[in-house]
């Protein structure tokens, strides 16, 4: 018995060198000491000693028995000094790191570019209009004079949400809405998302357009031709060569489309206009009677101008970008650049 408690005492006592935490320390604890622990069943074992044998060997218990509840103690306090020291070091700050650098985000190009385009017009006396972006056919198509059986109205073109209910194919719905809401004098600019079922590189199924109406007493060709070459030299450079052809649009009469001179080879012609020295940039025109005749204007009393632009357009000819999925994208190392 005697050797049995010695080995026990020596297994004790090297298991209390390996413990770590209050934990492992209570479980050796209940290993040893508990009531079902080895040194209690070893106790229970000195009934069945010799009267002489029991005292002797009951001391010798009892020495084991405190000298490990000390060997405990000791433990206890030295693994819970242990796990002070290292909380307190995990918890330690180094005020000499350096701090951490927040990124800063940049605007996306075609908010730089809409910006752009409004501060233009807001200091030519333009105030900003919106509309919603899904529309009805009534204000996309029907008052802006596009007949029945427009291709533009095609499902090719427009996608549809319901029978009178479409996404927007441009920002023109706008002018309509806004002149049935004010009287003349009309001076307004209305950038936003336009869709229409188109992909490649050039073209967006949702893309940005903004809107330009102007509408007063003795507006001319002039005046549409005054504004529009003062944006496309504050936009591009003074130098900037401007034109305008003649074009087609239900809602304009006559309608015009204006170019630029190339912003790549200024007018020499290369890959990028084609080598026709242009590129073409927005849609305008005088406001045709019969839109007018929609929100009760009187043409023979008034008359004015609209235009409208796309901005991603804008925003490719004036960075050099060639690929108009890039706009969509939204790759940060493509964005950071503007
Ligand atoms: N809404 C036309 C388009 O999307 C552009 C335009 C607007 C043309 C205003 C003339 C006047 O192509």
């Amino acid at each position: 018995m005697k050797e049995q408690l010695e080995k026990m005492e020596q297994e004790a006592l090297a298991e209390l060198r390996t413990v770590a935490t209050e934990g492992e320390l209570q479980e050796l604890r209940v290993k040893y000491l508990g009531k079902k622990g080895e040194l209690t069943s070893l106790m229970k074992g000195l009934g069945s000693l010799s009267p002489e044998e029991r005292p002797v060997m009951g001391e010798i218990l009892n020495r084991v028995k405190n000298g490990l509840e000390n060997e405990f103690e000791a433990a206890l306090k030295h693994v819970k000094e242990f796990s002070k020291t290292a909380k307190l070091q995990n918890e330690k700050i180094d005020v000499t790191l350096p701090g951490r650098t927040v990124s800063t985000g940049t605007k996306h190009p075609v908010t730089l570019i809409t910006e752009e385009i409004c501060d233009i017009f807001a200091k030519l006396g333009f105030s900003v209009a919106e509309g919603p972006e899904i529309e009805e056919d009534y204000y996309n198509f029907e008052a802006l004079n596009f007949p029945k059986d427009h291709p533009a109205r095609d499902m090719q073109d427009t996608f549809f949400v319901q029978n009178n209910l479409l996404l927007r194919t441009h920002t023109s719905p706008v002018q309509v809405r806004t002149m049935l809401k004010t009287k003349p004098p009309v001076r307004i600019i209305a950038p936003g998302t336009v869709y229409r079922c188109d992909y490649d590189a050039t073209h967006s199924p949702m893309f940005h357009q903004v809107e330009g109406l102007m509408v007063d007493k003795n507006i001319t060709f002039g005046d549409l031709k005054g504004i529009l070459t003062t944006f496309t030299n504050q936009m591009f450079g003074n130098d900037i060569g401007v034109r305008l052809r003649p074009s087609f649009f239900p809602f304009t009469e006559p309608s015009a489309e204006v170019d630029i001179a190339c912003v790549i080879c200024r007018g020499k012609g290369c890959k990028v206009c084609k080598h026709s020295g242009w590129l073409e940039i927005l849609g305008a025109g005088m406001v045709d009677p019969e839109v007018f005749k929609h929100v009760h204007y009187d043409p023979e009393e008034i008359s004015g101008f609209a235009f409208g632009m796309g901005i991603e357009r804008i925003a490719m000819l004036k960075y050099g970008i060639n690929d108009m999925r890039l706009l969509f994208e939204n790759d940060i190392r493509f964005l950071k650049q503007f």
